[in-house]
């Protein structure tokens, strides 16, 4: 927390905890008539990067390429193949159509997402819930009590879709069938996406499926509300995701950036379109030829905002093993960047940093 006393800091934590307590999250201090933002979210001004310039000109070269003939033409997905392996080296993300995910699902996806967080709070507060072992649970900023400056302009909703989704009952109807359908369909292109990973490093096609990257896989879904004030906060701090790579499904509202040196590019929303990006796991066992590139979200006077992001992370027993560079990717002249860790350790250091825009793989790095 960003504060210079013992009773700052007591103040911080007494205003958070207040928060927190009315299960209600950020929409419940816009339903109230919020007019400003309160300090707990405001970012320090010695901290804001708001005012960095954007490169939204150069926006076209992170591409959005289109998978509609990768089943059925070898040259094609060789081509693709060399295009994803591009991006994830120079980028660390893409996006994609022609996904196979019909645009009425992802509709629906975002439809899902909205009515669960417009539910009336007392309906919507059985769910709230810092138990990160839940399959379902709701809550904002899953970092609350951590050691960042301020806190996001944000709700979340996590559900847990693999190994098992939870019981059908355990959660709720808000978003229940859209998001048993949905996880089928992310599923299947996540698969592809790994075999073209694994293509990329000259492994073979199942490889990365084999190593584990699809065992576990979370949809966290975001609903960040519009904001009176959105030059004073964040959507979401700038970070790199704790996962092997994320597919993302975000609505026509726009704020999602990522970092190139000092500026940053948008990711503008493309219709029908998802947005992969590659998560601080496959970094770590590409011994970074792949890319984990720091992203973040605006805040916006227009809102609310919708968006999904389906984390693949290594499985239960997975997360015990040692994690480190792929023996085939390392030589004399590539050594290992980074010593063998386990996911265990690796999230327990990257919840306890919380979302403050430094890489939770510095630790690890040899
Ligand atoms: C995330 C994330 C971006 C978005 O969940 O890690 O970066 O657009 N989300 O909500
Ligand atoms: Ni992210």
């Amino acid at each position: 927390m960003a504060t210079t006393s013992e009773s700052d800091f007591d103040y911080v934590l007494s205003q958070r905890k207040a928060f927190d307590e009315t299960k209600a999250g950020v929409k419940g201090l816009v339903d109230a008539g919020t007019k400003k933002v309160p300090s707990i979210f405001r970012v320090p001004p010695e901290k804001s990067e708001k005012k960095v310039s954007n490169l939204s000109n150069t926006s076209h070269v992170i591409p959005v390429i289109d998978l509609a003939d990768i089943h059925t033409d070898a040259s094609k997905r060789h081509e693709l193949v060399e295009i994803v392996k591009r991006a994830s080296q120079t980028w660390g993300f893409f996006q994609v159509v022609n996904h196979e995910i019909p645009v009425s699902v992802l509709e629906e996806m975002k439809n899902g997402v909205k009515r669960f967080h417009e539910l009336d709070t007392k309906d919507k507060k059985e769910f709230y819930s810092r138990d990160r072992t839940k399959p379902f649970f709701y809550n904002s900023n899953f970092d609350l009590y951590g050691s960042q400056p301020a806190l996001n302009w944000r709700d979340t909703f996590k559900c847990l879709l693999y190994p098992d989704a939870p019981k059908p009952e355990e959660i709720p109807v808000a978003c229940r069938d859209i998001l048993l359908d949905y996880r089928k369909y992310i599923m299947k292109l996540g698969i592809l996406l790994l075999e073209m990973f694994s293509e990329a490093l000259d492994l073979i096609p199942n490889y990365l499926k084999d190593l584990g990257c699809a065992e576990r896989v979370f949809g966290i879904c975001h609903y960040y509300p519009a904001c009176p004030e959105p030059d004073l906060t964040m959507g979401t701090t700038a970070h790199a995701d704790n996962d092997f790579f994320t597919i993302l499904l975000q609505d026509h509202i726009g704020g999602l950036q990522i970092r190139c040196d000092d500026k940053w590019i948008d990711i503008n929303p493309v219709p029908g379109a998802l947005v992969i990006n590659i998560g601080d796991l496959l970094q770590l066992v590409t011994n970074d030829r792949l890319k984990s590139s720091e992203h973040r979200v605006l805040s916006n006077h227009v809102g609310p905002r919708i968006s999904v992001a389906c984390f693949f992370s290594p499985g239960a027993e997975a997360s015990l093993r040692p994690l480190g560079p792929i023996k085939e990717l390392l030589s004399e002249k590539d050594p290992p960047k980074y010593r063998e860790t386990t996911f265990t350790e690796y999230e327990a250091y990257f919840v306890a940093k919380g979302l403050d825009g430094r890489s939770a793989l510095a630790p690890f790095k040899i």
